[in-house]
């Protein structure tokens, strides 16, 4: 019996609170930011009503056995505030969240072994704060080590596919080469159908060259055409997909604009790469966030 916490029981954090429930195995407890009667998760699967416990003020956290953090890239400060109770007796933590600066988000507030950065595949949305539907399997990867095992063992018997590698620094990056080109459906508020376009794809395949570049830079391999390969995967996809942050955009909420584009260009200006094209995203969006 492990306990759990998740904090930040959103899309994401909804889907993996259920399905550790699902195991019987641990005592799955929400952190959230308001009360929560329930958790109601349509999966490919079937549904799951689950009903852990819940805490909505991090001054109510003891210590568990493992945390694990949810919260979009933004909010990683709020997030950190349960962390204080919850990892007191040294509990990993892992963040599963977009980007490729999990350990960075989290520097400050969890020493640094404690820390498990999980490269995250789910597709999920929130219809309410306790509706949540998971449109896919869920993936997630993390570093081969003692606790990216113990991560893994968490979800033993349920479908959540968790897998070790020896190079999580390339798997993030690849995310991120996905994620930075979603930024264009933002821009234009259309869904993956309008990749179809032949300037539109053009434009998505030098973007993901631009991550590609400042990843190499910072240590990651790529397999060969994987502009092409992410081109190919979003016209496949059904035409009316609508990425995180054009959801987002579309809603009015906070956008991962810093964790999906923004670091790709920080982290080319100190390789002294240019990202013109993700610069130009960057701008735009934020100047769009700003006037809204
Ligand atoms: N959704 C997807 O399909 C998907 C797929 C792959 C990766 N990701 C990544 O996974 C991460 C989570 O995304 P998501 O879509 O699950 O986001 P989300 O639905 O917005 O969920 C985030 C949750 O964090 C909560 N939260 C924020 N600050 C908090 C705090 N201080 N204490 C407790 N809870 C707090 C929010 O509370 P409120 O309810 O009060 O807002 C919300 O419940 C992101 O990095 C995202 O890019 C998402």
């Amino acid at each position: 019996m492990a306990r759990i916490a998740l904090v930040g029981p959103g899309a994401v954090g909804g889907v993996i609170a259920a399905w550790l429930e699902t195991t019987g195995r641990h005592r799955v407890t929400l952190c959230a930011r308001r009360p929560l009667g329930g958790l109601h998760v349509e999966t490919p699967h079937g549904s799951i009503t689950a009903k852990p416990a819940v805490l909505t003020d991090p001054a109510q956290a003891t210590p568990v056995d493992w945390v694990l953090v949810a919260t979009k890239a933004y909010d990683a400060a709020g997030a950190a505030a349960w962390l204080k109770g919850l990892a007191a007796e040294g509990a990993p933590v892992a963040i599963l969240q977009n980007g490729v600066e999990h350990r960075e988000r989290f520097a400050a507030y969890v020493p640094a072994a404690q820390l498990v950065p999980v490269m995250v595949d789910c597709p999920a949305e929130r219809t309410d704060p306790t509706h949540i539907r998971q449109r896919g399997p869920a993936r997630m990867v993390v570093q081969d080590d003692a606790r990216g095992r113990g991560f893994v063992a968490l979800f033993a018997g349920t479908p959540v596919e968790v897998s070790v590698t020896p190079d999580l620094k390339s798997a993030v990056w690849r995310k991120l080469c996905l994620n930075s080109s979603g930024v264009i459906n933002a821009l234009l508020l259309q869904p993956t159908a309008a990749m179809h376009d032949e300037q539109l794809g053009d434009l998505l395949k030098a973007m993901v060259r631009e991550c590609m570049a400042v990843g190499r830079a910072e240590g990651a391999v790529f397999e060969e055409g994987l502009p092409e390969k992410i081109l190919a995967s979003q016209r496949a996809a059904p035409p009316d997909s609508v990425n995180s942050i054009h959801a987002d955009r579309a809603a009015g909420r906070p956008m991962e604009i810093d964790a999906r584009n923004g670091v790709i260009v920080r982290l080319g200006r100190e390789h002294g790469i240019p990202t013109p094209y993700n610069q130009m995203a960057v701008a735009l969006l934020e100047a769009m966030a700003r006037g809204k």
